[in-house]
């Protein structure tokens, strides 16, 4: 079997006796199972970061070799280009992009950097999986370096629109660079249209079949991968922790009170101060929930260096502050707001818990909490999943009250709705999202797309 390499920007190195979670997960195991190689930043900045080479771990059966970024390149590509430019423009929420020239061309830089650390690391074996917004020119620059093994890469953002697009400095450039891959995944069929499209206009691709483009002699498959969970495991961890002692102090603290769930990273792309909007209308036109309902918001603080993220946490301390001096009484608090993360088997508990998962990006390329929220639900009794129509899993779980973010009194006709949902309607809609998840795992998901790329260079 081909030996896999991930590329990605980090690289969670698993530490003794603490696992990631999440997708770094799935690629760990992806790698386990297949043996191979992760490559890319391993978290920390030095001055001479530049001039040292590549750290060569194992752990678990992988391999891991991890690069430094100097304070600059961090400031330039990492918080600058990667999460001022590409993050926002992906997600199409122009008002928060930030651009400067000189962070771009550290982007390239950087790449490069990748690109020249990888090369001597790299097999003739090699099947190689590039991820994400971060590292959008590095399948180019390794075949200009000769590099002729596969190359797939997946976008776990969304992808744009051809207009959006043009605000891009130099998209042109980054389309052209990713079509040296010879798969390119994308989290939705309109992501992928959207790509297809872009190629064709900007970039001058030609669209040779439904899902295959080509473009200057080289021709690339395009396609939709839907990133995946795994709906048992995580129904059973969330079952379990219902009688963890964490669990037996929220529902003491709630009172009988019905529970309402968030929990993202701090992003501007959540939508969290429109959330609690929501919340604050729902407080205001249905005053029959005052004292009857409280929210619980986890928003982990992400990217804290990123100006956009900095004023994020001072509108939402704003926010949070006066919802609950104007709502609240002597002995309710109506909403709780934790900027800690939360070990992942409590915040299974709490969604279990929950009457209410809450979820209401602006957009986002899938989200992966909505699914989570489905499998935590107990069957006989489940609680309702209130979706924004602009997360890639609105695509999948139609059956949720899908909603715009932007739309304070949507959200609270939403949040109204499904505290005073029926079980019969509850259930039904639950089993209607439950069977999207049906038969999926996030391995499946990774395999899909490698099995897909190996297809398509035998071709
Ligand atoms: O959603 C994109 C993503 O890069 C995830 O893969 C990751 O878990 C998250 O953002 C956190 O990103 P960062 O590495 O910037 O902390």
């Amino acid at each position: 079997m081909k030996r896999l390499v991930i590329v990605s920007n980090r690289v969670p190195v698993p530490k003794e006796g603490l696992r990631p979670g999440g997708l770094a997960v799935v690629l760990h195991d992806l790698l386990a199972l297949q043996g191979g190689m992760w490559f890319g930043w391993n978290g920390t900045t030095s001055v001479d970061a530049e001039t040292t080479p590549p750290q060569i771990q194992h752990a678990g059966g992988v391999e891991y070799a991890t690069i430094g970024l100097t304070p600059a390149e961090h400031k330039h590509y990492y918080t600058g280009f990667s999460n001022s430019t590409l993050w926002p423009l992906m997600h199409s929420l122009p008002e928060f992009i930030h651009f400067e020239r000189r962070e771009l061309s550290t982007y390239w830089s950087v790449n490069e950097r990748f690109c020249e650390n990888l090369l001597p690391l790299l097999r003739d074996d090699d099947t190689i999986w590039i991820h994400d917004y971060h590292l959008l020119p590095l399948a180019a620059q390794l075949r200009r370096k000769g590099v002729n093994m596969p190359i797939g890469f997946f976008l776990h953002t969304p992808f744009p629109a051809p207009d959006m697009l043009a605000i891009a400095p130099d998209g042109g450039t980054f389309l052209r660079d990713m079509l040296c891959a010879d798969l390119l995944g994308f989290q939705t069929s309109d992501d992928t249209a959207n790509f297809i499209f872009a190629a064709q206009r900007t970039a001058g691709a030609r669209l040779v079949a439904p899902d295959t483009l080509s473009f200057e002699g080289h021709t690339v498959r395009v396609g939709s991968f839907a990133v995946e969970i795994d709906p048992d495991a995580f129904a059973r961890t969330a079952a379990e922790a219902v009688e963890a002692p964490e669990l037996k102090q929220l529902r003491s603290s709630l009172a009988g009170r019905k529970l309402i769930f968030g929990v993202d990273r701090m992003d501007p792309t959540k939508g969290l101060c429109d959330r609690l909007a929501g919340y604050d209308r729902l407080l205001e036109s249905y005053p029959i929930w005052q004292r009857n309902v409280t929210f619980l918001q986890i928003a982990a603080e992400s990217r804290v260096d990123v100006p956009s993220y900095r004023a994020l946490r001072q509108e939402l301390e704003g926010m949070i502050g006066k919802l609950n001096a104007q709502r609240g009484q002597a002995d309710w608090t109506p909403l709780r707001f934790l900027t800690r993360g939360s070990a992942r088997r409590v915040v299974a508990g709490y969604m279990r818990q929950a009457q209410i998962g809450y979820i209401t990006p602006l957009r986002d390329g899938m989200n992966l909490v909505a699914k989570e929220y489905v499998a935590a639900q107990d069957p006989d009794d489940p609680g309702v999943l209130i979706l924004s129509r602009m997360a890639g899993a609105a695509r999948q779980l139609e059956a949720a009250l899908l909603v715009n973010p932007l739309d304070h009194d949507d959200l609270a006709d939403a949040l109204n709705r499904a505290l005073g949902m029926p079980k019969a309607e509850r259930r039904e809609r639950w089993q209607a999202c439950r069977t999207h998840l049906e038969g999926c795992t996030a391995l499946g998901w990774g395999q899909a797309f490698l099995r897909t790329l190996e297809a398509t260079v035998a071709r």
